[in-house]
Parts: C-alpha cells; structure tokens; sequence
C-alpha cells in the first residue's frame, strides 16, 4: 500500500530538511519512504560544493554504498569489493560494472529536494 502511494508521488521531489548542512567530502544517507515497500534510500554527497544523490543499492552484487567521508573527497564507496562511484555520474571510477542510480537534486534554504 505504502509503495502505490509513494509511486503517487514518482516525479514530484521529496524533501530532506537541513541538507544543505551538509559538508564538502561528506556523504550520508537518507531513506525516502519505507524501503521495504517501495521508497529508496539516497547517498546524499557533497564534491565541489554540489549536493549529489546516488541510490545506495551497488549495481554490482547488490552490496550497499556507505555513507561517510568520500573516498578522495569524491567518491562513494561501496565496502563489499571497494568499488568506487562518481556521485555526479553514477559511473564506478576503479572498476567495470554498471553505473550506480543517480537522482536529480536541487538545493535551496539549506534544505534539498531530491527527485525519485
Ligand atoms: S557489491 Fe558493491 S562493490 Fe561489489
């Protein structure tokens, strides 16, 4: 039930409050929605003062990117085989495998609005 609402809400963004406290080089995670029924949970990162959104779910054995300080300030970081992703473009930057899902983000008044 809780996922035919949220698919309600597909192309509207949703809110994170206080986002825009976020660090240069940081990175943290956020669940919009339940993710047992249909919401995501976003690696929200900061590089080069942008804020960046990836889905948490790694594109390459289904292992989880971290939140936390970004590897070289830039990357997110999935543990499971280190493997390293560019949270502007969803793309692994020390490995072949598919690109992590990237959302659209805009910041405004310290908060963020993220597109899922
Ligand atoms: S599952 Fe994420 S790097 Fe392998």
């Amino acid at each position: 039930m809780f996922g035919k609402l949220l698919s309600a809400f597909r192309g509207k963004p949703a809110l994170i409050k206080g986002a825009g406290r976020l660090e240069e080089g940081q990175s943290k995670r956020v669940e919009l929605g339940d993710t047992l029924a249909g919401g995501v949970a976003v690696i929200l990162c900061r590089v080069d003062g942008k804020l960046l959104a990836l889905d948490d779910r790694c594109p390459h054995e289904d292992g989880r990117i971290v939140p936390g300080p970004l590897a070289d300030g830039r990357y997110a970081v999935c543990p499971l085989h280190n493997y390293r992703f560019d949270p502007k473009t969803g793309a692994p930057a020390n490995a072949s495998c598919k690109k992590a899902r990237t959302y659209k983000v805009r910041e405004a008044d310290g908060d963020a609005e993220v597109w899922i």
